[in-house]
């Protein structure tokens, strides 16, 4: 994986892609263990607690290569919505439901660092975007001791409107360059109140993979890889900021007409 431009990666149909996702991920993870004992990961909502649940949860072939190692994990979420822990729009219930209750008990369990459910329905997300970041600095130093968390890993999807975490297309957060976690109130797409990871954040991550899947992401694929404009909305930043440390796992429906080349494997 050389050079400073994001590696794009598409596979025939999700299985196909899973099973690659589930190499990327179990290679960062090792590289993780052996340099600080644990693994950090962040993970967004949408379609990707699935993708993950179909790559982690199969079998595997014993070998160092192929083994998930939960209770090395450490998973945070790169956006959570303000709502509670078991509510249906929840980021974490999603997570919860996808993959972590079906984790065989004998492989162990990750720890999962969620939003605090005390300040969920606050009218104001400020105290609960503040309260995450409390959270990150207990696991990763004190913000006046690191400037910026490293994460090993961060996991993203894209909207069709080129969105990713909850950073949405020219909104003031996009130039925030203070916090770790900032507060969201006018989400474009629902629930309106969030909280989400920054932009320096994301793409300090030694790893970042977005997953995008179906036609239905073909046209934002374009723009982000094939236009000057598209290198402006939030998942045309990451890909500039984080160069080759970003890898996109798609499946050939959503960059159908992309010109971008692929890297023919990991
Ligand atoms: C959220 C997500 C969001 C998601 C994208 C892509 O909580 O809303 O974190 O950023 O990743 O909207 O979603 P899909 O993968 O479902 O297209």
């Amino acid at each position: 994986m050389a050079g400073t431009t994001p590696n794009l990666y598409s596979f025939p149909d999700v299985d196909a892609l899973a099973k690659q996702l589930r190499k990327y991920v179990i290679h960062c993870q090792n590289a993780a263990i052996n340099r600080h004992d644990s693994f950090r990961v962040a993970v967004s909502g949408g379609s990707l607690p699935n993708t993950l649940a179909k790559a982690l949860l199969a079998p595997s072939n014993g070998t160092p290569e192929d083994t998930v190692q939960f209770p090395k994990w450490d998973v945070f979420f790169a956006d959570e919505r303000a709502v509670p822990l078991d509510h249906p729009d929840s980021n974490y219930k999603l997570l919860k439901d996808e993959l972590l209750d079906k984790i065989p008990a004998d492989q162990g369990k990750p720890k999962v660092h969620t939003i605090d459910p005390n300040h969920a329905n606050d009218d104001d997300p400020q105290e609960l975007a503040d309260l995450y970041q409390e959270e990150l600095m207990r696991s990763f130093a004190a913000k006046d001791s690191v400037k910026l968390p490293v994460f090993d890993l961060i996991m993203l999807g894209c909207g069709p409107d080129g969105h990713t975490c909850s950073l949405f297309p020219d909104h003031e957060l996009l130039r925030e360059n203070a916090s770790w976690v900032a507060a969201v109130s006018d989400s474009p797409k629902p629930p309106p109140k969030r909280i989400t990871l920054t932009l320096p954040v994301v793409t300090h991550a030694l790893n970042i993979s977005f997953v995008a899947t179906g036609s239905g992401k073909k046209d934002v694929l374009k723009r982000i890889f094939d236009s000057e404009e598209g290198r402006h909305l939030p998942s045309g930043l990451v890909n500039v900021g984080g160069g080759d440390k970003v890898s996109w796992f798609t499946d050939r429906p959503a960059v159908d007409g992309v010109s971008y080349p692929r890297r023919g494997s990991l």
